[in-house]
């Protein structure tokens, strides 16, 4: 198999595992963590949800003035990893790779697909940053639904995609007796590759 089908063997399978996921109740099916370190090396994780994976890499939208931002500004690397615990005997997908923004078009194009107090929450939390109170968030989502009263919100500059451009996937799938199996797809010298690994 040519080098690149691997990586794109991965995606699909990726999808598919996705879709069964879904189809079969998984809690919050999409929802990965996130790890991203900064320019000293200290790394932090948090959850965001999947909102595409393709032949172009992984898709994750959030605040462009967030701490994971300042970090991927800083270190534009990090990894992904999701749980499938119900499906079939829990399958985890990890990503590795470098991130970069998404173009303006695609991070438009997903917001106008969110929910209006989805979108109004996007231009009212400064996210990570401190809020003193509850009512000062709430107080931002009121002045902003009053500036945007009867038109389309349009998505704020400082929100939009990112998308990780795998160099390794790895999908692990659960067996009896702790004996998993690893498959793992990664770069190497330039060239896709898939090998096994011990649980
Ligand atoms: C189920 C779930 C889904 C979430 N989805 C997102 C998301 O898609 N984008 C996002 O920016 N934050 C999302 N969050 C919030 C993040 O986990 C995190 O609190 C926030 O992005 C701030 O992270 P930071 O300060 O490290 O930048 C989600 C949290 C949970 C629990």
């Amino acid at each position: 198999m040519a080098a690149n089908e691997l990586y794109q063997e991965a995606v699909t399978t990726i999808r598919a595992l996705l879709e069964e996921a879904v189809r079969a109740a998984e809690p919050e099916p999409t929802a990965m963590t996130l790890a991203t370190a900064d320019e000293s090396g200290r790394v932090s994780a948090r959850i965001v949800l999947l909102k595409d994976v393709d032949e172009r890499g992984v898709m994750f939208v959030t605040n462009y003035h967030s701490a994971k931002a300042a970090q991927l500004a800083a270190h534009p690397q990090a990894a992904l990893c999701l749980l499938w615990k119900t499906l079939r005997d829990g399958i985890q997908v990890r990503f590795e790779g470098a991130v970069a923004p998404v173009d303006a078009a695609a991070s438009d194009a997903y917001f106008a697909s969110r929910a209006r107090a989805s979108q109004i929450g996007a231009w009212a939390s400064l996210q990570s940053q401190t809020l003193g109170s509850r009512e000062d968030l709430e107080a931002r989502v009121t002045a902003y639904e009053r500036q945007f009263d009867g038109a389309p919100v349009p998505r704020p500059p400082h929100w939009g995609g990112y998308r990780l451009q795998p160099d390794m996937i790895e999908i692990w799938y659960g067996q009896r007796a702790r004996l998993h199996d690893r498959v793992r797809y990664e770069i190497v010298d330039g060239v896709w590759g898939k090998r096994l690994l011990y649980p």
